[in-house]
């Protein structure tokens, strides 16, 4: 695989998907070939079913949903990140299979190894190169979407409990996977989160333009 793969992950509001605009503004100008991607979506079918999952009329995450959303990782997968990558791109993709383990693994209690397994088909034995997690209190996050009328989505409107879990899931996840994943301070202005990301994405990177 010649290019790399960066995957974006953190609680709702982190500021993730407006850091990773600015990133790729940069890696461009710095000469690299970048596809910015997201989950669920990406592509046509994933993104048909990011909307059913969802769905605020959407109440429960059963097994069908979920089945639904490893389908849709395989798709984007096979579909859009492996050919990039195979192109030499840097891939940089808002939430993968980190979100699960934190999402379905522990908010919704089905278990981080459980749940790891069942993605097995869909990642085949391709994980990111490096993982970004934007670091922020879940209530500080929840409150800059409040703050920024970002639309919001069936899990943002979850109890509050519901999103420390899905914290305190990322934080024990960042320990079992510390040399893929590095934290990032998400608390902070946009241009410093943008600088602290890019300090981590050049140390991956091939040549040292930027
Ligand atoms: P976002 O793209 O606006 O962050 O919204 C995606 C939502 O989907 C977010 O609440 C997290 C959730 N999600 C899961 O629960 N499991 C997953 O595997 C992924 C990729 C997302």
């Amino acid at each position: 695989m010649k290019g790399k793969f960066i995957t974006l992950e953190g609680p709702e509001g982190s500021g993730k998907t407006t850091v990773s605009k600015e990133l790729v503004k940069i890696l461009n100008e710095s000469g690299y070939k970048v596809l910015l991607t997201r989950e669920p979506g990406g592509v046509d079918i994933a993104e048909q079913i990011r909307n059913v999952i969802l769905d605020k009329k959407n109440t429960k995450m059963d097994a069908r949903t979920e089945a639904l959303l490893y389908a849709a990782r395989r798709q984007h997968l096979v579909e859009k990140v492996l050919p990039a990558l195979k192109e030499g791109y840097i891939v940089l993709c808002d939430r993968f299979v980190d979100s699960s383990l934190a999402y379905q693994g522990v908010a919704r209690n089905l278990g981080i190894d459980e749940v790891y397994n069942m993605n097995l088909f869909a990642i085949n034995d391709v994980m990111p190169d490096k993982t970004l997690f934007f670091d922020i209190d879940y209530k500080k996050g929840l409150e800059r979407i409040k703050v920024n009328q970002r639309e919001t989505n069936r899990l943002d409107l979850e109890k509050s409990d519901f999103h420390k879990n899905v914290y305190e899931g990322y934080l024990t996840i960042c320990k079992q996977y510390s040399d893929r994943i590095v934290k990032i301070n998400a608390d902070q202005k946009v241009e410093d989160v943008v600088q602290d990301a890019l300090k981590e994405i050049k140390k991956i990177l091939w040549s040292k333009i930027i």
